[in-house]
């Protein structure tokens, strides 16, 4: 059964839809990844679903089903408050009504470099730390579902790889996954299945393994030549 369902969504801007009747979905317990190059709507179709999910009306009027809710997204500029500590931005990701010192130990026990910084300055900390914290913040509202777009957005290749693994962690401990990458081998390895998204529209779709054995993908993502 879906955790997520999402159905024939198109979205854009001033009118003009950049992606078009776009459909996924996502077991629970399950990563999925949505890959594709520069501008060709990942941002937008996730920023879609949130946005729809949220209940604030999005320009194109989409159909879409959800069967439960709990959805947190990680924005790939992150929006970390820079000059509040590691602590407080994620005291913000948490239900103000819903102090919780299991969920915060949880977090501390995923990303235990967050917890030896907690009293540091956002803003002061590496860019995989803020990326971690970024996730971690996300977590803070027991979601059900994760969706992160591009979360490995500025990192050095190892620090991506990092970021990757934290991710498996998650998928590991249960949390279903939606990642929006296109560090296309590391979202293969991190999903079970995924979609390409091309000039806004799902043009192939599988397990992983097979797009990774699929000659476009591998040309068009995988640098193979
Ligand atoms: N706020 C906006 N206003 C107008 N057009 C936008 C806006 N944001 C994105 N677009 C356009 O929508 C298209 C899809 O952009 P989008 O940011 O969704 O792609 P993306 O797959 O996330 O790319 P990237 O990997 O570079 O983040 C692009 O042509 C982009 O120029
Ligand atoms: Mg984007």
């Amino acid at each position: 059964m879906s955790l997520l369902e999402v159905r024939d969504v198109s979205a854009g801007y001033a009118g003009e839809d950049v992606v078009h009747e776009i459909s996924f979905e996502v077991a629970h317990g399950e990563a999925i990844t949505i890959i594709g190059s520069n501008g060709a709507g990942k941002s937008t179709l996730f920023r879609a679903v949130v946005s729809m999910l949220d209940g604030t009306d999005i320009t194109s009027m989409p159909t879409y089903q959800i069967s439960r809710r709990g959805l947190a997204y990680v924005p790939a500029e992150r929006h970390l408050f820079p000059q509040m500590t590691v602590h407080e931005n994620l005291l913000l990701g948490a239900f103000p009504d819903k102090p919780d010192r299991d969920r915060e130990d949880f977090v501390f026990q995923v990303f235990p470099r967050l917890a030896e910084r907690r009293k540091q300055d956002a803003g002061t900390m590496s860019g995989g730390e803020q990326q971690m914290l970024a996730v971690a913040r996300a977590l803070m509202s027991q979601p059900k579902v994760l969706m992160l777009d591009e979360p490995t957005t500025g990192l050095a290749p190892r620090l991506a790889r990092e970021a990757y693994e934290a991710l498996g962690r998650l998928r590991d401990a249960g949390l279903t996954l939606v990642v929006a990458e296109q560090q296309v081998p590391l979202a293969l390895e991190l999903a079970s299945r995924g979609y390409v998204l091309e000039n806004g529209r799902i043009e192939l779709s599988g397990t992983t393994d097979e797009l990774a054995d699929n000659p476009d993908v591998q040309r068009a993502y995988l640098g193979v030549a």
